[in-house]
């Protein structure tokens, strides 16, 4: 990064606080609330299986490309793009990257948010003692009560957002580095505690089953790519937060290895929370694997509520999750504020309040989709469902492909594999190999057929 760009937005203090950032924005509630129910729609250990594959054959060479991008452009993702290819004697129509990635973490956060919210209201739900010994068909009528009250989510939905621009406007060293510093250990903390506490809580022989024995009849194209799609959105992949964070980075860390750890802590979070989830859904009567979004917020209250010391532990497990998609959150504007003040002069306070009211503003779509809107449906999908599918289905895996198209085929191997800073060749050639051959044809047919099995 050059010395005008690093003055402009700040660098992280060393190559841990880049991995607690990016860590902190790939664990959100991708992991804890969306891994465990997509993998219950669609069948559980098929799709986990599925899901390894594509984080390992895909995930991490697309990841490590787009630090590596960022590393070497220094700037926001649009400029990053332009820079890297006019350097490259490419087409100045790859900045589209950028700004398809700016747009995609302004709609994600929209929707995201609102999710955040639910977490936000049950810190007090579970601290007010209101789930004590509820059933589960209590606890799925207080949420589907909380669904049915737009003003409340609106509430939530605002406080979320509020958060998110406070600390997206420290700026990178005070703000987002102070903050995942703080917020990364205590995260981790809260999970080991939480995780000691359950263990013996739930039917864990039976939510073990479920996520690991592999029965294919559940499985679809359509789920092989939200699978996929998963993969992008839980690496944070496609959309330009990773490379925004790559531009921050120190120049002589490796990054393969920091990608590697990143991955790695994803991984094992999405597979504990699935876990410890489906455990307790085959303890508690009537409730199903494959209850969709509102699965996390009906079954774990009801464990909580039946069990001694339950509700404070509730109250830890919804701080968790507030706190991992604060993390998470902060990252998906972060791209486009970097590109509003390199590229428009706005300063950190303005291009939050611009981008932060953008998505405050769409996010009353999903508020509305669970409630007033119910019924206005495309097929049989919500205004929500639409957004969810249009952004981690196919705009994040689209523009992971075009990443790899460029790491792999746009810019010259010499200069790509040596802005990596790692030193094995055989790793840096498995890297390249995957990029230009398996990344790039995986998202591509898997893409394709998902798309037909979705429409036919
Ligand atoms: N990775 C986050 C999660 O799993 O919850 C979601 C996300 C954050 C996606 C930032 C994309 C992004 F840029």
């Amino acid at each position: 990064m050059n010395d005008s760009n690093r003055r402009l937005h700040g660098t992280w203090s060393s190559r841990w606080t880049f991995i607690l950032a990016a860590t902190g924005s790939a664990v959100g509630l991708g992991n804890i609330w969306k891994f465990p129910y997509i993998a219950g729609e669609n069948g559980g250990g098929a799709f986990v299986l599925i899901y390894l594959v594509c984080i390992l054959l895909v995930g991490v060479p697309v990841m490590m490309a787009e630090v590596m991008l960022g590393r070497k452009g220094g700037m926001s993702p649009i400029n990053t793009m332009r820079h890297l290819a006019e350097e490259a004697g490419g087409h100045r129509a790859w900045s589209a990257v950028g700004w398809v990635g700016m747009v995609v973490g302004v709609l994600i956060l929209s929707y995201y948010s609102v999710i955040a919210g639910w977490a936000l209201h049950y810190i007090g739900e579970m601290a007010g003692g209101a789930l004590q010994g509820a059933s589960g068909r209590d606890s799925a009528m207080r949420f589907a009560g909380l669904l049915a009250d737009p003003k409340r989510l609106m509430a939530l939905h605002t406080v979320f957002i509020l958060l998110t621009m406070g600390v997206v406007i420290g700026g990178v060293t005070h703000g987002l580095g102070v903050a995942v510093r703080t917020m990364m250990p205590l995260l981790f903390l809260l999970l080991v505690v939480l995780l000691l506490y359950g263990a013996d809580s739930g039917n864990f022989a039976a939510g073990l089953d479920f996520m690991f024995s592999f029965r294919f009849d559940g499985l679809t194209w359509k789920g092989v790519l939200e699978a996929l799609g998963h993969a992008f959105f839980s690496l944070s992949l496609g959309m330009g937060a990773i490379m925004a964070y790559g531009a921050y980075m120190p120049e002589d860390a490796p990054i393969g290895k920091s990608v590697v750890t990143i991955a790695f802590f994803d991984t094992l979070v999405a597979l504990m929370m699935g876990l410890a989830i489906f455990s307790m859904v085959f303890a508690v009567p009537g409730l199903a694997p494959d209850a969709g979004p509102s699965l996390m917020f009906q079954t774990l209250p009801v464990v909580f509520g039946n069990m001694s010391g339950g509700l404070l532990f509730g109250v830890l497990f919804f701080m968790l999750v507030a706190l991992a998609a604060w993390s998470s959150s902060i990252s998906l504007i972060e791209p486009g504020v970097a590109w509003l003040i390199e590229t428009h002069r706005f300063n950190r306070i303005t291009a939050n309040l611009l981008l932060g009211g953008i998505a405050w503003v769409l996010g009353i779509g999903t508020v509305l989709s669970f409630n007033l809107w119910q019924d206005y449906t495309l097929g049989d999908s919500t205004f929500f469902d639409v957004l969810d599918f249009l952004t981690a289905s196919i705009l994040l895996p689209l523009t992971g492909m075009f990443i790899a198209i460029f790491a792999g085929w746009v810019m010259r191997k010499e200069v790509a594999t040596a802005a990596l800073g790692d030193r094995a060749p055989r790793l840096l050639a498995l890297w390249y190999w995957l990029l230009r051959y398996v990344a790039p044809v995986a998202i591509g047919g898997i893409f394709l057929f998902g798309l037909y099995s979705k429409l036919i």
